[in-house]
């Protein structure tokens, strides 16, 4: 994927891994559409963007509105013409202890993490699939998807990461015939603000805004949203499916896997133990 010259859009831009993506996207010579159900720091970025000599601009939208979306795809298209790189970062965290969490809840977090890349990507991927230039469209997932639930209380966050994953796997299959590339970005621990966003940006159908935590996660140590933007635009360009932040978490996906696998040896001798001899 030719970066430079590339038009370009970021969902959940407003703030931080979206808008390192959209810094990145700038610095590389793209042109950037910045989404964000915060148009106001949608705009700040545009405006961030246009400072260091490149072309941005902002526009609202929610990504739990199907039509919302539509309206969004529609106008970068009628601005574009084509685009090429689709970036479906806006999410949520709601952290609760599994049997604690309501409905409302599951829904609000599966509506965003989930279904709003669902309803982008059927906003968007028809016009993708039937323009000449080829595109790619990278969905953020999280480590979540990769490690499980590692600490209490992620249970709805660590669901409906495992469902991007999924789904962005499903969608690769897909749209590789029509030369549409895919990526899932599965961030390790980036500085942003996650835990204040999803708070306040709760919809009145999911219970209305949360109170916002006070300096949340400032006592850890967290790579810079900038890096993860870089390194983020670098595998799109490089058409990797699977991008990771941090390549040092390496060990505990494979611990994930060895205790699956694990699992598998413990059914196979099993099967030895029952056989007649
Ligand atoms: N920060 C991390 O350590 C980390 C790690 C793994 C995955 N992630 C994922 O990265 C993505 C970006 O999160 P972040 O950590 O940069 O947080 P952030 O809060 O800084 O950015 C999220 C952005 O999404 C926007 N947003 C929220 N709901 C929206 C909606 N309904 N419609 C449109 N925009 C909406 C917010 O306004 C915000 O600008 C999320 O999907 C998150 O789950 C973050």
């Amino acid at each position: 994927m030719e970066i430079r010259g590339s038009n370009t859009v970021v969902i959940g831009g407003g703030s931080g891994i979206g808008r390192g993506i959209a810094l990145a996207l700038a610095e590389q010579g793209a042109q950037v559409l910045v989404a964000d159900i915060e148009l106001d720091a949608a705009e700040r970025v545009a405006e961030e963007i246009a400072q260091r000599g490149a072309r941005a601009r902002a526009q609202h939208v929610d990504v739990t509105d199907s039509n919302s979306l539509s309206s969004l795809a529609e106008s970068a298209f009628s601005h574009f013409g084509e685009i090429h790189v689709l970036s479906n970062n806006a999410g949520v965290v709601h952290l609760t202890p599994v049997l604690k969490a309501s409905e409302a809840d599951w829904s609000w977090v599966m509506s965003v993490n989930l279904q709003g890349i669902v309803n982008s990507c059927l906003a968007f991927a028809p016009a993708l699939v039937e323009q000449t230039a080829p595109s790619h469209i990278v969905n953020t997932a999280s480590m979540a998807a990769l490690l499980g639930a590692a600490v209490p209380n992620l249970a709805l966050y660590t669901a409906s990461k495992h469902a991007c994953l999924g789904y962005t796997d499903a969608l690769r299959t897909e749209l590789a015939p029509h030369g549409i590339g895919v990526s899932v970005l599965c961030p390790g621990m980036v500085r942003s603000n996650l835990a204040n966003t999803s708070a306040r940006n709760r919809p009145a159908r999911f219970g209305g805004p949360l109170e916002e935590p006070k300096n949340a996660g400032a006592e850890l140590e967290m790579m810079p949203a900038e890096e993860c933007g870089r390194i983020t635009v670098r595998a799109v360009a490089e058409g990797r499916f699977l991008i990771v932040t941090h390549p040092e978490s390496r060990p505990l996906v494979e611990a994930r896997y060895a205790a699956f696998l694990a699992d598998y040896d413990a059914e196979v001798q099993a099967r030895q133990t029952d056989s007649p001899s």
